[in-house]
């Protein structure tokens, strides 16, 4: 019977992950959605492993609470900008994701901001809900018609070749930027690859799927917002990093772009004001995961990379 070992869960697992962590002996000890950094550091002394998600920062003052036992981080998602991957390296923890699982779902959800800020659904909800609305009016909520749209997809990884994939139906051209062809996207969606400035340029509407590091902050800023068509559709599912918020804002504000949508932020939970009060913005509270299939696929994960890594085995998903 191999030793207990303690896996320290941030926030919360799904039961499908606790089911195989328990099966595989493991004690569990979990954070709950409030835990604050300093009581997930008292939690940390002697596991071996921790189960993070984007909003548990992990860095050296939780992995030295952790201390030596410490041999695996899961985060629970596909993006890991919340683990410190250095910090990690230097102290021989191996980090794991959550790739493929939430892939529909995020791509899924990308979409549905796509139509909903190209139609406007947010402001016009929010006006009917506020006794707002007076009436079928010709004039007003006029948004941008998807048939024939351009559409450019930055970054076709496996959520942004989803995303292609779904909205290529109602494209008339699909246009992708990123570091490398994609001949199957090329032969498959007739898709155009096109560098970024092209792409912002020719776009009617621009959906992001790129993860956040130091060459994608604030990816769209100012310059960028003006490089856009005035009716353009801006949609963000990867991180709030990549976009500079106060420039998003202003740009909305004075009509130098049609709308966003928007499921994640700089600085989650919060979400700046000047964001809030913009036009033509859809803003959802990072859901781009939230399906059961997708969650509960996440959960597994997460758990299977822990079991795997605490009996010395490759675990599925390492990212370092
Ligand atoms: C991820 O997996 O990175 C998502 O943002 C979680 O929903």
């Amino acid at each position: 019977m191999p030793e207990q070992q303690v896996v320290l869960v941030c926030r919360h697992l799904l039961p499908a992950g606790l089911a195989l962590l328990a099966e595989a002996g493991h004690e569990v000890r979990e954070g709950g959605l409030e835990a604050t950094a300093e009581e997930l550091r008292e939690l940390a002394p002697g596991c071996s492993a921790i189960v993070a998600d984007p909003s548990v920062e992990v860095g050296p003052p939780l992995l030295d609470a952790a201390g030596a036992e410490l041999r695996v981080v899961a985060n629970f998602a596909v993006g890991y900008d919340n683990v410190d991957l250095d910090a990690c390296r230097e102290r021989d923890v191996v980090v794991t994701n959550t790739p493929g699982v939430l892939t529909n779902a995020t791509a899924e959800l990308a979409l549905t901001l796509t139509m909903a800020a190209a139609r406007r659904a947010g402001e016009a909800e929010a006006d009917l809900r506020s006794g707002r609305w007076a009436g079928w009016d010709p004039g007003a909520y006029l948004g941008l018609e998807l048939s024939e749209a351009t559409v450019g997809v930055v970054g076709l990884g496996r959520i942004g070749s989803r995303y292609a994939e779904l909205v290529r139906p109602l494209a008339g051209e699909l246009l992708y930027s990123a570091r490398s062809p994609k001949p199957e996207a090329e032969r498959d969606l007739a898709a155009e690859r096109v560098t970024f400035e092209q792409l912002l340029e020719r776009s009617d509407v621009i959906s992001l799927h790129a993860p956040a590091s130091p060459e994608t902050h604030h990816l769209i800023g100012a310059a960028e917002l003006r490089a856009m068509q005035p009716h353009a559709v801006l949609v963000n599912t990867s991180r709030g990093s990549l976009v500079d918020s106060s420039a998003l804002a202003a740009a909305l504000a004075a009509d130098e772009i049609g709308a966003a949508g928007l499921d994640v932020y700089e600085r989650e939970p919060e979400v700046p004001p000047d964001l809030l009060a913009a036009p033509r913005c859809v803003l959802l509270p990072h859901i781009g995961s939230a399906t059961r299939a997708a969650r509960d696929g996440m959960a597994t994960l997460a758990a299977a990379n822990v079991v795997a890594a605490l009996a010395g085995q490759e675990p599925p998903n390492p990212v370092i």
